[in-house]
């Protein structure tokens, strides 16, 4: 057993983990490769950081996979990624059903071509009784939709008399949300030295972790998975309060 792994705290682990996958073109661009090249090596380390967090039996890992924003890159770049998109979940919904991981969808799914949808959904049901890690794919997602979204939502359900103005609080705002299912992640991981949230889960990172790596995505493995939690573990996460308080 790796000793990075052997020393994680077992009974410290977020429950759950979102990460900003970034770096991918870089990375083939520094070995004289097309942005897609960087794009499909991508996908090995989403292989291998689902099945990492699969064995620490992490409750929820939430991967950024294309962003609102990301819609507007060279036509050639988000086709090839649709593509990589539709072939990779047809190849790994067996796998994903055997480990008993349950799929799940955030962002505006309207947007994609309807091939693309419509591999989601099967992927969707066939894991959807599946009661091990939830992997939740942020796919055409923007925090900023998001809330704006809810916002909406929220605002009819209070125009045709189903909710109060004063009933909205804190629990009833995250009924709206895309991530109504899943608890807020403790851990949020970017790699490839970018230091932003770029639109990523605006509203539940509020008191999340943030792990910054150098380490471009196509290179991102579980050593630095556990890396990045070790770190966590080595926080103090005070919540306004002062350290003297938590003790
Ligand atoms: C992240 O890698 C993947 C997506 C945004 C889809 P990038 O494609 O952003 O790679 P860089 O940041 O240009 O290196
Ligand atoms: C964020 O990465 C979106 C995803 C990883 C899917 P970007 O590479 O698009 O972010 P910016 O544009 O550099 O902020
Ligand atoms: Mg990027």
């Amino acid at each position: 057993m790796s000793s990075l792994l052997q020393n994680i705290d077992k009974e410290r682990l977020p429950r759950h983990i979102a990460i900003i996958m970034d770096g991918n073109g870089r990375w083939a661009k520094e070995q004289g490769q097309d942005r897609l090249y960087g794009h499909y090596h991508g996908v090995e380390s989403v292989r291998d950081i689902v099945e990492g967090c699969a064995e620490l039996n992490i409750g929820y890992l939430t991967l950024y996979a294309f962003s609102t924003e990301n819609w507007d890159r060279p036509e050639y770049e988000v086709v090839g990624l649709m593509e990589l998109l539709v072939s990779t979940i047809r190849k790994e919904v067996e796998s994903l059903h055997k480990n008993n991981i349950k799929l799940h969808v955030i962002g505006d799914l309207n947007m994609l071509p309807e091939y693309a949808r419509q591999e989601l959904k099967e992927a969707l049901d066939i894991t959807k009784d599946n009661t091990g890690l939830n992997l939740v794919m942020a796919l055409s997602y923007s925090g900023r939709w998001e809330l704006l979204n809810a916002v909406k939502s929220i605002a009819n359900e209070v125009k045709a008399n189903r909710l109060a103005v004063e009933e909205i609080d804190q629990t009833v705002l995250q009924r709206y949300l895309a991530t109504s299912d899943f608890p807020d992640p403790e851990l949020m991981i970017r790699t490839s030295g970018e230091y932003r949230i770029s639109n990523f889960l605006l509203y539940q990172l509020a008191y999340a972790e943030l792990y910054f790596t150098q380490v471009r995505w196509p290179d991102f493995r579980k050593e630095n998975l556990y890396e990045a939690i070790l770190d966590y573990q080595n926080r103090e996460r005070r919540f306004g309060k002062t350290s003297d308080q938590l003790a």
